[in-house]
């Protein structure tokens, strides 16, 4: 083989991300390119243990274009900073290993060790799987390397929340796997007519809700990016009432994990853990406006990020892939010095690379309140 990337799958993990690896080893051994798999994600990279760099043939990745999860394994920000407030190094700058990348010390360490780690594996390029912090990242690694090692980020979480990119890897898969979920729970809530709160993933955006909700015509919807204090709440009793005195003999509503219940009158605070999710404190808060009506919870939880990858993420994670190894072929192959890019979905089919900034969290405030429009328009 000609050359030699790294993969790697970072952050929370997401269906599609198996789908994703296959297509990458197996479009890059095509290039003449052996794919390296990076265990752990970033904190696999940064650790540099030799068991987590681990090549990867195209019979490692038979069978794995419809599983869930990812086999290279991830990991969260804090397991990274657990690793690195170890490190002599850090605990000698007296800092809060979680507090580093803000800084400039600590993009520099990240990316020091990353490039002791590509370097020292002789990779050529390098693949990241992952969402907003795998771009941050990437970043930090080219600041060490100056541009000279070729870096993609496939964009994938559930939460659809990365700059640059109309859909993440894997959102479509954790919505489909939360509608068919919801689904069954609207057929018992319909049977016994209660009031059913489904909450769903996102702590800080409310794709996953706003979609789930259209999708299974919730009667109510509830996302980070609008407010919900007393006078929604007020105004949903209102509403639930007004439909049972209508007929309406049972209702679904949809809540993201990430809703701030902070004002709300029957949420706990600080002390009191046994109303911590937004759907267990929605259901006081129902409880306290509307008499008998039964009203009852779900939380669908990691079952959305576990969720089968649909055709649909299955055929993106693959088209994914193929144009991220034939990107960094071309330079290899013609090397230039390059900034880290996202492979951004812009349509069904269309891709676009756009350049990494500091910031790649995408802003969804105004869609979210656009879609909530839409939503109202059919939910009574
Ligand atoms: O990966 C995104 C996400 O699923 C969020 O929607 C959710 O809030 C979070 O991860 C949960 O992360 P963890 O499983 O690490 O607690």
């Amino acid at each position: 083989m000609n050359y030699r990337i790294g993969v790697v799958t970072s952050g929370g993990d997401a269906p599609g991300m198996n789908a994703c690896v296959r297509a990458i080893v197996k479009g890059a051994r095509q290039k003449d390119i052996l794919v390296v798999g990076i265990r752990y994600g970033a904190l696999g990279l940064l650790r540099n243990a030799e068991a987590d760099f681990i090549e990867i043939n195209n019979l490692d990745v038979a069978n794995v274009i419809d599983q869930s999860g990812t086999f290279l394994k991830t990991a969260r920000n804090r397991q990274v900073y657990e690793y690195l407030s170890r490190l002599e190094y850090v605990q000698a700058l007296g800092i809060q290993a979680k507090d580093l990348l803000g800084r400039e010390v600590g993009r520099k360490l990240l990316g020091d060790l990353a490039m002791k780690a590509i370097d020292g594996h002789k990779l050529n390029g390098l693949i990241l799987i992952g969402g907003d912090t795998t771009c941050r990242a990437a970043l930090a690694i080219n600041e060490t390397s100056n541009d000279r090692i070729p870096m993609v980020v496939i964009p994938a979480t559930i939460d659809n929340d990365v700059w640059g990119t109309k859909q993440t890897l894997g959102f479509e898969s954790a919505v489909s796997a939360a509608v068919r979920a919801v689904d069954a729970i609207r057929s018992s809530a319909s049977s016994h007519g209660r009031i059913f709160i489904v909450e769903v993933m996102g702590r800080k955006h409310g794709f996953i809700a706003q979609s789930v909700g259209l999708a299974c015509g919730a009667e109510e919807v509830f996302t980070p990016e609008r407010e919900c204090r007393q006078k929604e709440l007020d105004e949903l009793a209102a509403r639930l009432i007004q439909g049972r005195n209508t007929g309406r003999e049972s209702a679904v509503i949809i809540i993201a994990e990430g809703v701030d219940t902070s004002e709300w009158r029957t949420t706990r605070h600080k002390h009191d853990t046994r109303i911590d999710n937004p759907s267990v404190a929605l259901k006081a808060e129902i409880e306290s406006r509307i008499n008998d009506w039964e009203v009852r919870f779900a939380i669908l939880g990691h079952l959305q990020r576990g969720a089968p990858p649909t055709p649909y993420t299955r055929l993106l994670a693959s088209r994914l892939g193929v144009t991220a190894v034939d990107y960094i072929y071309d330079l290899l192959r013609n090397p230039k010095s390059v900034k880290p890019k996202l492979l951004g979905v812009t349509g069904r089919d269309g891709f676009k690379l756009c350049r990494i900034q500091g910031d790649m969290i995408r802003e969804s405030k105004k869609e979210m309140l656009d879609q909530y429009e839409i939503f109202t328009r059919l939910s009574y």
